[in-house]
Order: structure tokens, then sequence, then C-alpha cells
């Protein structure tokens, strides 16, 4: 059964067409050639090389260690395996906040060097100028508002965001700033549901969630939480599919043991 209308490549403008159609958006993230070739395959609408990488490909604590680099060398393999999915890139902390030269430059080389469809940049209107300069040479931008992970140490922690009014109207007034700018979709993180379907109603373009209810455009996940490999993050809006950290650590197990007692390889796997 297809779960998806067709295999022609997802645009910027499919993903509009889908909002107001009201056919909710696939997003997920992968680093990898691997991944990323099944997640195509399977027909999700979005591939997201997320900065999440520093967490869950380099086991960094934070998003803020990853650089331009490493996110290039992802999006590479990325781009390689997807033949239907647009492929977002994270900019990585570090490499837009400087100046509008500096974003321009760095979502030149992601186009460039990794052959991406778009780049998402996390913050609202502190960083429009940034958001414009890219645009103007021509590189879709996907935002990002609510909990920016890059802003951690701003925060003090990884809690729900804009509970309170004046955060709620701030994050509402970036996304039209956002929109006005011209960003094709924004991702909005750990909200509470009411102001992330405040935030759809305010703009036409998708909101696509993360911790944010289902009363926005599609939704977003961490490959590796849906899957069951990051067996320690439990957060509530996190639903899991699978169970691969068991599958895996049984599979070594199994492997190990028939590897001590000579039993792997057997007489019909080998030459
Ligand atoms: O880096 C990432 O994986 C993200 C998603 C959580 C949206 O930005």
């Amino acid at each position: 059964m297809s779960v998806h209308k067709s295999y022609k490549r997802v645009t910027t403008q499919v993903l509009q067409e889908m909002k107001v159609n009201g056919e909710k958006i696939s997003m997920l993230t992968a680093y990898d050639f691997s991944l990323a070739q099944i997640i195509d395959d399977a027909g999700i609408d979005v591939v997201l090389v997320g900065d999440s990488a520093s967490n869950v490909m380099a086991g960094h604590e934070t998003t803020l260690p990853i650089t331009l680099d490493h996110m290039i060398y992802h999006a590479q393999s990325v781009v390689r395996a997807s033949k239907r999915a647009l492929v977002v890139v994270d900019l990585p902390f570090g490499s837009y906040q400087g100046n509008s030269k500096n974003a321009l430059d760095s979502a030149i080389r992601i186009m460039k060097e990794a052959e991406a469809h778009a780049v998402k940049l996390e913050g609202g209107q502190e960083i429009i100028e940034s958001i414009q300069r890219i645009l103007t040479a021509g590189v879709p931008v996907m935002g990002h508002l609510g909990l920016t992970p890059q802003s951690i140490y701003k925060f003090g922690t990884y809690s729900v965001r804009a509970k309170e009014k004046v955060e709620a109207e701030k994050l509402i007034e970036d996304a039209m700033a956002l929109e006005k700018a011209g960003v094709f979709a924004i991702v909005v993180e750990k909200i509470p549901a009411k102001l992330a379907e405040k935030v759809q109603n305010a703009v036409q373009i998708p909101i696509i969630g993360i911790g944010a209810g289902n009363k926005v455009a599609g939704q977003v996940l961490v490959i590796h939480d849906l899957l069951g490999i990051t067996k320690e993050f439990t957060p509530r809006f996190l639903r899991r599919y699978a169970n691969l950290y068991e599958e895996i650590y049984k599979a070594t197990q199994a492997y190990i043991s028939d590897v001590k007692s000579g039993d792997f390889p057997n007489d019909k796997e080998q030459y």
C-alpha cells in the first residue's frame, strides 16, 4: 500500500499544497545514507539533517559542538540516498548568528557541497536579516521556534516553552515575521498544543510540530527516538514505533555467543 501520492520530488510548493489540501506533512531526521534510504523509500515527505546529529551520532550532550563541516558530511550522505523527500539541513550553532553574510556563506556551502534543498535556522525576529539574505540567494529557509536547542544555556532546561503569555505572544509574532520574510515552513518544538494551533492559524505556511500537538500541518521526530535506539529519552510527546535498542542488543549478544562457541561461521557460511 502506498502511503504517499507519488514518487515525484517533494518541493516547498508541494508542502504548501499539502497544507492547503489538509494532507499532513511527515518529517523525520536522518544523518546517514542507509537510514535516509529506508525512510525515503517508505515515503517520508521531508528529511531533516538535524543538528541533533550532535547528540545521536556524536554523543554530545547538546547540539552546540557540531560544526558546519560535520553537517555537510551528514547532509551529503542523506542527499545521496534521497529520491523523493525534500532534504532540509540545519545550520549549526555559530554558523549564522554572527551576521547575515556569515549566514549566507554557511547556507551556500550546504547547498553547494551537499546539494541539499533547503536550510533550517533557529530563532525569530533577531535573525530575520540573515534569513532575508539567504532567501535573496534563492535558498529556501525553514524556521524553528519554541524550544530551540542551540539556546539551551539561555533557557537552562529542556522543558516546555512559551507557557507564559509574553513568550507565547512573541512566538506568534516571530512566526508572522518569519512568514513575511518568506520562510516556507516553521518547526515549533515543545510548546503547548493550543499555542501551536494559534500559530498555525496566524500563518498560511505549514507549521511542523514536535511536542506541539496535532493541530498543525505536520509532525517531525528524531529517527533514533522513533526507532527506540535512544532508550533513555522518554519525553511525553514521543511515540516509539520500534525497540531497536533491544533488537540490536539481543542480536549482538547472539552473535558474540555464536562466535565464542565456534558456531559462526558454519560450513555454509564459508568459501
Ligand atoms: O535537530 C533536530 O533534530 C531538530 C528537530 C528536533 C526538529 O531540529
